[in-house]
C-alpha cells in the first residue's frame, strides 16, 4: 500500500528537517503515536534507531525505526518495523521561493502473510490515520500561534473532573488539541534548576534538542556528569553546569552572583528543584526546608536574576508548582512552620501557593515590563519525588501516573512557544490557564501577597547584607 501527501510550511527547511529527523517527536503530531523515543545516542544520522508505539483499533503496536537516508534539508527516510509489518516513510524537503518549505510525504506499507491477503479492508483506517497526521504535521509547522482558551472554572471547582485531568488521560486528553512544537531556539539562555531528574530533566533534554544553551542546576557531582552524558547521548548537544544545594539561601545567593558576574544573557529561568518532606527540617540556615527550598530560594534566584532577565526584550520566568497547593492558604506570619504540628504535604501546599503568588506579584510590577511570570502544575507524574515522598499514592496510582516527558510538557511549552507570552501572572496546567483557587480561604488577597513579599525580601536582604 502507498500514500502520498504534500504540504507546504512558512518554517525554513533547515528548521522543518531538523525537526521531521528528531522522528521521535512525532508523538507531538500524530495522534495515534502514543509514545516514542530515540533508541540511539548522539545525533541523528544513518543508522539512529526510534522506537514508536502506534495505536490501531485499540492495539497498540510497537515499531523501530531506523533511519535509512539523511540528507540534510533534502530527503529523509525511514524505514519501520513491527511485527508483521513494515513502513518506509520517505519525506523530500525542498525550499520555497518564499524562504518556507515544501514536504513531500511517501507512505509505503508492506504486510507479511497471512495480514497481506486482507490489508485491503484496512486501507481506508490508514488513509484516514494518515490524514489526521498529516494534518496534525501541518498545524505543527505552521508559523500562526494557536489561541489559548482558559481552562472553564466549573470544570476545575468540581475535584473530580480536575483531578482527572492531573493523570496520563488527562494529558493525552489535553494533548489532541495541541500543535507540536517546531521551535528553534538557538541563541537562547535558558536556566533550569532540579535539573538531575523527573521533571527538570525531561525538559533539559527537550530544550537542548530545539538548541537552547541550556544552564542545569544540580546538586551532586555525579548527577551533573550523568545528566551531560544524557543530553549529549540524546541530541548532542553541551550543557553548563552549575551546582548548588537550593535549600541553602547562601549557595542561592552565591548561585546568582555566579551568573551574574559571568554577565551572559538569560532569556528564561525554569524553579524546578523540588521535594517534599515529611518530617520537619531546618537548615543550617535555622529555615523550615519546605519553605527554604520551595519558596525562599527561588524568591531569592529570581530576584537576583532579574536584573540580567530585564536585558531582553522578552524574558520568562517559569515556576514550578503544584496542584496541592489547590488545598492551602499561604501563612507569611509562619513560613518557618513553628506554630502548628508540622505536616509535610501542608508545608509543601503551603510554599507552593507562595510561589503562585509571588508569580502574580512580580507579573505585576511595572519594572518587570519585559519580563514574564508564570506558575505551573505538572500533573502527577512518575517521579523520584512522588516515589519518595507520597509511597501510597505511588503504589496505588502508579499507572495513571504522566510521564516526566508529559508533566513537563508545559514547562518546555511555557519556556519555549510564543502563545505564552500573550500571559503574565497565570497559572497553567496543559498549555491552559487554570484558576488558582477551588477553596474558600485559600486564595491570597493583594495585600497578602504584598505582606509574603516583604517578608520574602527582608529575608534575602539578611543574607545579602548580613
Ligand atoms: N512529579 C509530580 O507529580 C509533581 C507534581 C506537582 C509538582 N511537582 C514539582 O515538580 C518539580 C520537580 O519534581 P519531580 O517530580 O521531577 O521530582 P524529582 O525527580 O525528585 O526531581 C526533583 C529535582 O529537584 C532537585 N532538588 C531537590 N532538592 C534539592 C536541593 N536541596 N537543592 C538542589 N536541587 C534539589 C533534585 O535533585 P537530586 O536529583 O539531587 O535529588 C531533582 O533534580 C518539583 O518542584 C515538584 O514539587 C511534581
Amino acid at each position: 500500500m502507498q500514500l502520498e501527501r504534500t504540504l507546504t510550511s512558512p518554517l525554513p527547511v533547515a528548521t522543518v528537517f531538523q525537526y521531521l529527523a528528531q522522528f521521535h517527536r512525532v508523538v507531538e503530531w500524530d495522534a495515534s503515536v502514543t509514545r516514542a523515543r530515540k533508541l540511539s545516542a548522539g545525533p541523528i544520522a544513518v543508522g539512529t534507531q526510534f522506537e514508536v508505539d502506534v495505536d490501531f483499533l485499540g492495539q497498540t503496536t510497537r515499531l523501530v525505526y531506523s533511519v535509512l537516508e539523511f540528507d540534510p534539508c533534502a530527503r529523509l527516510v525511514l524505514r519501520g518495523i513491527a511485527n508483521r509489518y513494515q513502513v518506509i516513510d520517505t519525506i523530500h524537503f525542498e525550499s520555497t521561493p518564499s524562504g518556507g518549505t515544501a514536504l513531500r510525504y511517501q507512505l509505503t506499507v508492506e504486510y507479511a502473510a497471512p495480514l497481506n491477503r486482507i490489508a485491503a479492508i484496512f486501507a481506508p483506517l490508514v488513509q484516514r490515520n494518515v490524514d489526521a497526521a498529516i494534518a496534525g504535521l501541518t498545524r505543527t509547522l505552521n508559523d500562526s500561534p494557536q489561541k489559548v482558551e482558559p481552562y472553564p472554572l466549573w470544570r476545575d471547582k468540581f475535584i473530580l473532573p480536575g483531578a482527572l485531568e492531573f493523570t496520563r488521560w488527562g494529558f493525552r486528553n489535553s494533548k489532541k488539541h495541541w500543535k507540536g512544537l517546531s521551535l528553534d531556539l538557538r541563541g537562547q539562555t535558558i536556566l533550569i534548576t532540579g535539573a538531575s531528574s523527573g521533571l527538570g530533566r525531561a525538559a533539559t533534554l527537550a530544550l537542548a534538542e530545539m538548541g537552547a544553551d541550556v544552564i542545569a542546576v544540580v546538586r551532586d557531582q555525579a548527577k551533573g556528569a550523568q545528566l551531560q552524558q544524557d543530553v549529549q547521548d540524546y541530541c548532542g548537544a553541551t550543557l553548563q553546569l552549575e551546582y548548588a544545594d537550593l535549600s541553602s539561601l547562601t549557595q542561592t545567593v552565591a548561585l546568582a552572583q555566579r551568573l551574574r558576574n559571568r554577565d551572559q544573557p538569560l532569556q528564561v529561568l525554569v524553579n524546578n528543584a523540588g521535594a517534599l518532606f515529611n518530617t520537619r527540617q531546618l537548615t543550617a540556615e535555622g529555615l523550615e526546608k519546605s519553605f527554604a527550598l520551595l519558596l525562599a530560594s527561588p524568591f531569592a534566584l529570581t530576584e537576583l536574576l532579574l536584573p540580567l532577565l530585564r536585558k531582553n526584550d522578552s524574558a520568562r520566568v517559569i515556576n514550578v508548582v503544584s496542584g496541592g497547593m489547590y488545598t492551602q492558604a499561604v501563612h507569611p506570619h509562619d513560613l518557618n512552620y513553628e506554630q502548628e504540628t508540622y505536616d509535610g504535604p501542608k508545608a509543601y501546599a503551603r510554599a507552593k501557593r507562595g510561589l503562585v503568588d509571588m508569580t502574580r506579584w512580580w507579573a505585576q510590577q511595572p519594572e518587570n515590563r519585559h519580563v514574564i511570570f508564570h506558575a505551573m502544575h505538572p500533573g502527577w507524574a512518575d517521579t523520584q519525588a512522588v516515589a519518595d515522598s507520597l509511597p501510597g499514592f505511588y503504589r496505588s496510582m502508579q499507572r495513571w501516573l504522566r510521564t516526566p516527558e508529559q508533566g513537563a510538557d508545559t514547562i518546555v511549552w511555557l519556556a519555549a512557544a510564543r502563545e505564552p507570552l500573550h500571559h503574565n501572572g497565570e497559572f497553567w496546567l496543559d498549555r491552559r490557564p487554570h484558576t488558582t483557587a477551588i477553596l474558600p480561604g485559600t486564595e491570597s488577597s493583594a495585600e497578602t501577597r504584598a505582606e509574603l513579599q516583604r517578608h520574602l525580601d527582608r529575608l534575602l536582604q539578611s543574607f545579602l547584607h548580613g
